[in-house]
């Protein structure tokens, strides 16, 4: 899979850093010329030796060391490969791209490659919640720079939590994923909106529905995989926040609205999964509605629709629908695609077996404002946003710039 492919593996000093070892070693395995760079403290951690007789290329510490290969080395480190994998990476090599610096000679190649630079970091739950780290983050995902998100666990340093560098198996995986991933978003944005809206009827009810949001968070992902800057409206849901994602929580529909209405102005490319709400309670009661005798009515007024009013004002913009339907899907789909001046919708029966809100799979039919159709096998959701995010390129593509 990595057959002739040239790796540079950047180790930095954090407890994860014995663990190069292995990423070296299945990155080789899969036939990749594996060049490894370490910062001075990770040789506290794992000596170059072993990374040497793993990858069997001599290992660079020093900006200044004896040449070995390279002429001029940063330059002809960063100029021969396909990628910059840095694992573990720390807190201090992800402030130091992200801001800039180039002081060893890990930093230097960093900042002269041309190739896709990943980072995997590992490192303390607080150091990884640190405003100046996610802001960081934040930065480097803008210019492209790409991450493998830490696992949660039991760290190193006792804590309990998110931290841990990525098992080497899924790492490498990743790689190989993304070194494949077409990189045909970058330079736009994306907005996403996924999950359920939440209506109050009092401070303890609320009415919301089904939707997990796992649609619309893979479309997040697999978005910010081929280089889109992602921003993802959610309601409630359990999942984590895909990496390189923006993700802004909302409850109801008119928060939910207010929050898109921010987003959408700035963004190339929109994609409406949320499954709204049409109605809210009239008035939500301010004290807990207590029980009595008998049946008790609420009163419902409408909702605005928010993906309505995004197609009014869409412009050049790409708009993507979801219909959620129980019968006459092609009549209520396309009648949506109309009504809301949609590109394209991204319609499902909810009672077909494989098709539901919660599951894993999806069997969708693509209904678009030119009366195409593509009907799709039953998928894993991740394989439809994938398939969504290839038709969204290709109408991107055909707008002016
Ligand atoms: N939608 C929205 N705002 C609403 C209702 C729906 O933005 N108030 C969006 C959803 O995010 C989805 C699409 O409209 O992308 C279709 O939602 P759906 O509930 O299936 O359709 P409705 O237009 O509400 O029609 P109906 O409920 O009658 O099927």
């Amino acid at each position: 899979m990595l057959q002739g492919k040239i790796i540079a593996l950047g180790v930095t000093g954090g407890i994860a850093a014995y663990k190069a070892a292995e990423v070296a070693s299945r990155l080789k395995k899969l036939g990749a010329d594996v060049h490894c760079v370490m910062t001075k403290s990770a040789t506290e951690f794992i000596t170059p030796l072993t990374l040497r007789t793993i990858t069997s290329n001599p290992v660079t510490i020093e900006m200044f060391q004896e040449p070995k290969i390279w002429n001029v080395e940063h330059i002809g480190l960063a100029d021969a490969i396909d990628a910059y994998l840095v694992a573990p990476a720390t807190a201090n090599i992800i402030g130091k791209v992200a801001n800039g610096i180039a002081d060893d000679f890990l930093s230097t190649t960093i900042m002269a490659t041309k190739a896709p630079v990943i980072f995997a970091p590992a490192m303390n739950v607080n150091m990884l919640e640190n405003p100046f780290y996610t802001e960081n983050i934040d930065k480097l995902t803008h210019h492209g720079y790409r991450f493998i998100e830490p696992a949660v666990g039991m760290l190193a340093c006792g804590y309990a939590g998110k931290g841990k560098l990525e098992d080497p198996e899924k790492i490498v995986e990743q790689l190989c994923e993304m070194l494949c991933t077409e990189q045909d978003l970058v330079g736009k944005k994306v907005l996403v909106t996924a999950g359920p809206t939440m209506e109050s009827i009092d401070p303890v009810r609320y009415i919301t529905n089904h939707s997990s949001g796992k649609m619309g968070y893979q479309v997040a992902e697999q978005a910010a995989r081929r280089g889109a800057e992602v921003v993802l409206v959610s309601g409630r849901t359990s999942l984590p926040v895909p990496y390189g994602v923006t993700r802004i929580d909302s409850g109801s529909a008119l928060d939910m609205f207010e929050k898109v209405k921010k987003e959408f102005s700035s963004a190339d490319i929109v994609i409406k999964s949320a499954a709204v709400a049409d109605y809210r309670p009239k008035k939500a009661a301010d004290k807990k509605i207590k029980k009595k005798e008998g049946d008790v009515q609420i009163l419902l007024e409408r909702n605005p629709d928010i993906l309505a009013y995004l197609g009014e004002h869409k412009g050049q913009k790409v708009l993507v629908g979801f219909a959620a339907e129980t019968h006459d899907l092609k009549e209520n789909a396309c009648n949506k695609v109309r009504n809301k001046n949609l590109d394209f919708i991204v319609a499902n029966d909810i009672l077909e077996e494989g098709s539901g809100f919660q599951g894993d799979t999806n069997k969708v039919t693509f209904y678009f404002a030119d009366e195409r159709e593509v009907k799709l096998p039953m998928l894993s959701k991740k394989e439809v946003a994938g398939k969504i995010l290839d038709e969204v390129v290709l109408l991107s593509n055909q707008r002016p710039l």
